[in-house]
């Protein structure tokens, strides 16, 4: 499976062809609409998301409610696109060159994307560099959720950290769990610490500042087998990173006890094995993932976002035409997005194991990888 987006923040809209996706699999068109609901939400974001109501037009396959076999096509409308018709335009029309920016932002891709694409107007990098684009990706992972379920796959997202505070509560994560971390605006279990940093996102707006945090994302049920030792390009682990890595604003990301492990010794890193009706784990600091494959654990990863680059308070930049020093530029944006973030992460990863699970258990349609699932669940019991 693989797909590709198209589209600038400004743009028309958003475009994505997704190839391989098997048939048969019921598609809730409304489960689409609720990821992409879930990623514009969360607390610190900018007026943009408010102008914007996210909803996916699916122009191909998919046909009564089940997909056909044939690429799926979705475009998702930006609707500030009416405020920007002209300065986006694809015409050559005149157009106020007044209105190019010159400044580039710190943290953002404008300076080197600028003169990698031998560009004026810095907004010709800015407006795919945007995170915009992971209206695609969210709309990849809510497909692919739609396929896990009927193997039982979820994947839930929580945020450990804003702006330095932390919730790392330890209690079970059963299903009131997780649905208390999605009706929080921070992605946060615990009602005071949400109060408090939402205190602290309402100081960084005052101060024209940006805050970031830490994701976690937890996959469940997933079998034993996703992913390969063998090679490089192919370890499931290798795969997350790739993928998670690829969101704008992440700058770290670690599996189960990740940078844990280069302190603590090896007898208290490695997960001990049992069997009892089944294989398991004593603890999960492997993160699900041993070799790059799955070992039936819950897979489990973190992710660091920065902090917004776009700054109400600009730092200090260069203008590019006169070389003079001037401040950043700056528009209309977040002052945090780790929550969002965490929604397209979630997202992004099961887009990554139904990947994996179509690469796996091989077929064209619901019905061929099931017999394949149900044959391996088979084999598995006599292990
Ligand atoms: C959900 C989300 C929303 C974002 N919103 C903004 C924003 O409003 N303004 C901004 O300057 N950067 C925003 N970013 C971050 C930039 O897109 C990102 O920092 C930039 O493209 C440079 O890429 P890099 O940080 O991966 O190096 C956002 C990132 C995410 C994940």
């Amino acid at each position: 499976m693989r797909y590709l987006s198209a589209g600038e923040s400004h743009g028309k809209g958003m475009t994505m062809i997704m190839e391989g996706f098997p048939a048969n699999v019921t598609i809730d068109i409304g489960e689409i609409n609720h990821e992409l609901g879930r990623r514009q939400k969360g607390y610190g974001r900018g007026l943009r998301m408010s102008i914007e109501t996210d909803s996916a037009e699916v122009l191909s396959g998919i046909r009564f409610g089940k997909t056909i076999g044939s690429p799926i096509a979705i475009f998702v409308k930006n609707k500030d696109w009416e405020s920007w018709k002209l300065n986006m335009s694809c015409e050559n029309i005149f157009h106020d060159e007044g209105l190019s920016i010159k400044a580039p932002r710190p943290g953002h891709a404008d300076f080197p994307g600028a003169i990698k694409y031998n560009q004026e107007d810095i907004r010709n990098i800015l407006e795919r560099a945007s995170a915009r684009e992971t209206v695609i990706r969210t709309a990849a992972g809510a497909l692919s959720k739609q396929l896990l379920k009927a193997f039982g796959i979820v994947v839930h997202n929580r945020v450990i950290s804003i702006g330095g505070i932390e919730d790392l509560n330890v209690i079970e994560k059963n299903d009131s769990y997780w649905e208390r971390v999605k009706s929080s605006e921070v992605s946060m279990y615990d009602p005071d610490i949400e109060k408090r940093v939402k205190q602290s996102i309402d100081k960084a707006k005052e101060d024209g500042d940006t805050l970031g945090g830490i994701v976690e994302v937890s996959i469940f049920n997933c079998p034993i087998g996703l992913g390969s030792h063998v090679h490089y390009d192919k370890k499931l682990s290798a795969k997350l990173a790739m993928e998670i890595m690829s969101l704008q604003a992440v700058k770290g990301f670690e599996i189960g006890a990740g940078f844990d492990t280069a302190i603590r010794p090896g007898s208290q890193i490695h997960d001990e094995i049992y069997y009892q009706d089944t294989y398991h784990h004593k603890t999960n600091n492997a993160g699900g993932i041993e070799g790059g494959i799955s070992n039936g654990e819950p897979i489990i990863f973190r992710a660091a976002v920065k902090p917004i680059p776009t700054l109400m308070k600009p730092l200090q930049s260069v203008d590019m035409d006169s070389k003079e020093k001037v401040e950043a530029c700056k528009e209309r944006s977040d002052v945090c997005a780790v929550p969002a973030a965490g929604v397209i992460m979630e997202n992004i990863a099961a887009w990554v194991i139904a990947r994996e699970f179509v690469e796996k258990f091989g077929g064209d349609s619901l019905e061929e990888i099931t017999a394949n699932y149900d044959n391996y669940m088979a084999y598995l019991k006599n292990r």
